[in-house]
């Protein structure tokens, strides 16, 4: 994982996943370095992955207080277990829809769980982070977050795009992508993770979109994009022109038999 401090107690840290035929889609992580320290999601779920050791890097892992689980999609829960384990005083931010998913595979230590709400505010110290459900998302249990010391933005899912390469993906700002190129995979990633949004009503849709701009981000930080410093407006247009994304379907069967036939044969 790279690691970026993109404001003064903000951390990125981000990673990424391939998806054949659409690109690099960046899988971030953040820590809050509050008096009680805060991480936001733990990473993909895949084996080879140990978030609390890239953590370390970071933070003393035995620090951390809150572990705020935007969602929980594997690719935001890969170290919430071990970083239980080593943060003994931290608890885990979900909702009761988030516990209900979780618990479908895993035992959740309810003694550790502390359940907020969109609306909700959690207290860490020296600020309090505000709950909120992005305009965009892919599963009931989504609560983002406003961090009202630093003005930041935690999106969740919501404002993600694949990139071209895996450098792109981790990088630390979003600028190093063209702002077409960024839009183009705002748009993409809206119509593959929140394909509902293609069928909104729009005026509705429009306000949900106006009441997160008036939020006033100072930084738009998305589980699935590089950093967005300065870009509310391009950012929230792209959000905006959602519903009229292409729709996109996935490769199907004959597409599936077409890629293994072109594979050279094992042995
Ligand atoms: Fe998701
Ligand atoms: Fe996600």
């Amino acid at each position: 994982m790279e690691k970026h401090r993109v404001l003064p107690d903000v951390t990125v840290m981000s990673d990424h996943a391939e998806i054949p035929g659409i690109g690099f889609l960046p899988v971030n992580t953040f820590v809050i370095h509050a008096e009680q320290p805060v991480v936001v999601d733990t990473g993909l779920s895949t084996p080879d992955k140990d978030f609390v050791a890239e953590l370390a890097e970071v933070i003393d892992p035995a620090d951390v207080r809150w572990v705020w689980i935007t969602h929980p999609d594997r690719d935001h829960t890969g170290g919430l277990w071990q970083l239980l384990e080593a943060a003994p005083q931290a608890k885990l931010v979900t909702t009761f829809l988030g516990v209900g998913i979780m618990s479908c595979e895993w035992a959740v230590p309810l003694d550790r769980v502390h359940l907020l709400n969109p609306g909700q505010r959690l207290d860490v110290g020296d600020r309090t982070l505000t709950g909120y459900r992005p305009p965009l998302f892919d599963n009931p249990a989504t609560v983002g977050l406003q961090d009202d010391k630093t003005g930041a933005l935690l999106s969740s899912d919501c404002f993600g795009g694949p990139m071209g390469s895996p450098q792109q993906a981790m990088c630390a700002d979003v600028r190093e992508v063209s702002a077409e190129d960024r839009r183009a995979a705002q748009l993409l990633w809206a119509a593959i993770d929140s394909p509902w949004v293609l069928g909104v009503d729009r005026p509705t849709y429009a306000a949900t979109v106006d009441s997160f701009r008036r939020l006033d981000p100072s930084a738009i930080l998305s589980t699935h994009l590089p950093p967005a410093i300065g870009l509310n407006g391009p950012m929230f247009d792209a959000l905006d022109e959602a519903p009229s994304a292409p729709s996109w379907v996935g490769p199907d069967q004959e597409a599936l038999e077409a890629l293994l036939a072109s594979f050279e044969p094992v042995g």
